[in-house]
């Protein structure tokens, strides 16, 4: 018997498959790399953040011994010395003084937002961040100026710049010379390299947009969940925002510590990332990266993520369901990932494509458009 509850989460739901908006994850199993069972579908998706191919490396999969829960609080009795050695080479990889660990990208943004923005702040904000920066900066209180995509604020002393180095959903980049200028003017730099870390090299070093031009943002935010292939993430700033942040952002104070277990495996994540095999995946990614976009008929790509603008939520859908039917797996990306009116096919290549994959996708994907 549904409570009223239900019945005004039915209605809300079945006004969401109305307009073309429904959520649901999709079922995948026998996940090998790229290649998965959705549903009865055998695919190849196309739509992971799994960028240098290393989800499923045997490396990052084998047991490791450290202990499963931190038990409390890490500002309790929950630190333990699998926290403070990976915080500290997260902070050497990020050349930085030190960083703090967080069990999501999403925790991070939303406390340490909150922590480090008072409210009487100027704080910038790109019109297409991403929702945990939008919640982060809500939680702060700030009174926040919303800026254009792609523009940059009028450096200024102790003004925020809040952006993503890499758009997560447009595949574009924040303008280094930009981030750059808003440092030197003693701007404070909040530079989201969700989807950049671990990309590029600096001196033979994995590391993101802001290390490949020599940027050091205010706080650099990395997650551990994409190119890094494991879960997680990690602010890397001064050691005096890093104690705040310790001392101040909820999701750190108020939470069970992120478990050991995922500190140590970071670890040999980093090492592999750092390897020549780590190397060999990133050029094996751009390699792809060019074949696709050659393929595509897109000049000059610089990112792994390729947006095709689709002219409704039901277009996207039904693309995607066209995809799937010739055995691809690339998801519909609706409002409110992305603003109305901008429904599309979020396509992301990485290290773990073959060739032969990439040229069959693209040549199914140009039949069907
Ligand atoms: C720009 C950006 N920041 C933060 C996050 C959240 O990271 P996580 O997946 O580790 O929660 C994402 C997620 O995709 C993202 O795109």
């Amino acid at each position: 018997m549904p409570t009223s509850l239900d019945r005004r989460l039915l209605d809300q739901l079945a006004e969401q498959e109305q307009l073309g908006l429904a959520r649901t994850p999709p079922i995948i199993s026998q996940r090998r790399g790229v290649r998965y069972c959705l549903g009865d579908h055998q695919v190849v998706g196309f739509c992971s953040n799994d960028y240098l191919g290393l989800a499923n490396h045997s490396l990052l999969s084998k047991p490791l011994m450290a202990p499963s829960g931190a038990t409390a609080s890490r500002l309790v009795c929950g630190d333990l010395p699998e926290h403070r050695s990976i915080e500290l080479r997260l902070a050497s990889l990020a050349g930085a003084e030190d960083a703090v660990l967080f069990p999501s990208g999403f925790q991070l943004n939303v406390s340490v937002l909150a922590a480090l923005i008072q409210p009487p702040d100027l704080v910038h904000s790109d019109a297409l961040n991403h929702a945990s920066l939008i919640d982060g900066l809500r939680l702060s209180r700030a009174n926040v100026q919303i800026l254009p995509h792609g523009q940059a604020p009028q450096p200024k002393s102790m003004a925020w710049w809040i952006t993503e180095a890499l758009f997560s959903m447009d595949g574009d980049y924040a303008d280094p010379a930009a981030l750059r200028a808003h440092i030197a003017a003693d701007g404070c730099l909040y530079l989201d390299e969700a989807h950049s870390f671990g990309l590029f090299t600096n001196d033979g070093h994995a590391t993101g947009l802001a290390g490949a031009h020599g940027i050091k943002p205010t706080a650099l935010i990395a997650t551990l969940g994409k190119s890094f292939g494991c879960a997680g993430a990690f602010v890397a700033a001064s050691t005096t925002v890093c104690k705040w942040i310790r001392a101040t952002a909820r999701s750190f104070v108020f939470s069970t510590g992120t478990s050991p277990l995922l500190a140590a495996q970071l670890h040999q994540a980093i090492s592999l990332v750092e390897s020549p095999e780590g190397q060999l995946q990133r050029e094996r990614l751009w390699a792809n990266v060019e074949q696709f976009a050659a393929q595509l008929g897109v000049p000059n790509p610089h990112s792994p993520i390729f947006r095709l603008l689709l002219p409704s939520n039901d277009a996207a859908i039904d693309l995607s369901a066209r995809l799937l039917h010739r055995g691809w797996h690339v998801q519909a990306i609706r409002p409110p990932t992305v603003p109305h009116g901008t429904s599309r096919l979020r396509i992301t290549i990485t290290a773990a494509h073959e060739p032969n994959q990439i040229e069959a996708f693209a040549t199914d994907l140009r039949t069907l458009l």
